[in-house]
């Protein structure tokens, strides 16, 4: 049985950075949260991916894993109840009904949740495997330990009788540390799979796949090809929460490696490039720059109005997921969609053929 001192875990979503080293502490202590590397692995990892992103032309990029520090999972959260920001009410709407029905299919007794976040999505899955009688074991996993250190203990709390796990990891390279499937169903919710290029989604399958028995489910939270209006409003809110996220990637940068990027000096641009299909990020600098990066051995100069890219958010067509799904062990079996179309919640099913490649 884990112990937790519950008193440290508000419910308040905000919380002093104070009370983090704290949680870390404690986190350390949890045998429930498993790390896929010692911190110094994890710092060697992010020098080498952010020293390869500077280095990108004709754009530097920064990878969008770094933007979740904890102030950054907390300014997500914020992003997420944005009028603006439909995504996250439109996903919620669609899923306790595509929960139910995806339980009913699959029969799943183990939940695991990529990308988890500071989310409560996870509460209505396993709401759903409750009502029918299945509920055995949810992992989460998320790349973010201060979130993690969060909503697991919450998670425990909330339901004793269950078996509850976190990894800290990157779903893109350690899904595999989740183990063997059978009766095992995934959410990878909030429209995350669209921050991962379109070129390696087909390898994210295949390696979700690779954990999944036969009958398995993967339920992908998608968002979809609409007006650029409604996309672009999404991504530029009015209160600037989005901006003050999106610079937040460069505080973790200053943080985790030491780089002296002034945040205030950038200003956050995001536009949906329509034959993409997809919704950019970038930050671009007032005024030339130059930027020491020492933990990444790099260096970032930048004219005035250069720019990095931060993210991207692909928006999906049917057609186009199910394009992406030929040979990877999984096949598309439900789309649940809202009236308007503006997000889709996709049932997938692991084939019984092994996955090409
Ligand atoms: N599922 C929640 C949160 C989405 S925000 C929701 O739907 O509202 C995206 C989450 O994915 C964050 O918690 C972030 O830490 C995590 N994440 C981003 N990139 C990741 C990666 N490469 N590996 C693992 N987790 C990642
Ligand atoms: N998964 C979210 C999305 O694609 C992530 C996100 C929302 C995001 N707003 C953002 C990422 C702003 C960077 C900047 O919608």
């Amino acid at each position: 049985m884990k112990t937790f001192l519950r008193s440290t875990y508000s419910s308040q979503s905000d919380r002093a950075e104070s009370s983090k080293s704290l949680m870390l502490t404690q986190t350390a202590r949890d045998p429930a949260l498993r790390r896929m590397r010692s911190e110094a692995q994890e710092r060697a990892l992010t020098a080498a991916e952010v020293h390869a992103g500077l280095l990108a032309r004709p754009l530097p990029c920064l990878p969008s894993k770094f933007f979740y520090d904890h102030r950054g999972s907390v300014l997500f959260d914020r992003i997420t109840r944005l009028p603006e920001y439909y995504l996250t009410r439109t996903e919620e709407a669609l899923l306790p009904e595509a929960a139910r029905d995806a339980v009913a299919r699959v029969g799943p007794r183990h939940l695991v949740e990529l990308g988890s976040g500071l989310g409560t999505k996870v509460r209505t899955l396993l709401g759903a495997m409750s009502t029918a009688g299945l509920l055995d074991s949810c992992t989460l996993f998320d790349v973010s330990e201060p979130a993690l250190a969060q909503s697991l203990p919450r998670l425990a709390a909330e339901r004793p009788g269950l078996r509850t796990s976190a990894i800290v990891g990157d779903f893109l390279t350690d899904l595999g540390a989740l183990g063997p499937g059978g009766s095992r169903l995934i959410a990878f919710l909030g429209s995350t799979i669209g921050n991962i290029h379109p070129r390696d989604v087909p390898g994210f399958f295949r390696s979700a796949a690779s954990v999944l028995a036969e009958g398995d489910g993967l339920l992908v939270g998608l968002d979809l090809v609409k007006d650029r209006a409604r996309l672009e409003a999404a991504y530029n809110d009015a209160q600037g929460v989005t901006a003050e996220f999106n610079r937040n990637i460069l505080r973790v940068m200053n943080a985790r490696l030491g780089a002296d990027f002034d945040p205030e000096a950038f200003e956050h641009v995001a536009f949906y490039d329509a034959e993409a299909a997809w919704i950019e990020m970038r930050l671009r600098a007032a005024r030339a720059c130059r930027v020491r990066v020492p933990g990444a051995e790099a260096e970032l100069v930048l004219p005035g109005g250069g720019e990095i890219r931060t993210e991207i958010s692909c928006k999906y067509t049917r057609p186009a997921v199910e394009a992406l799904l030929a040979a990877t062990g999984l096949r598309l079996e439900e789309w649940y969609t809202d009236a308007d179309a503006l997000f889709a919640l996709a049932l997938m099913r692991r084939t019984a053929e092994r996955s090409a490649g």
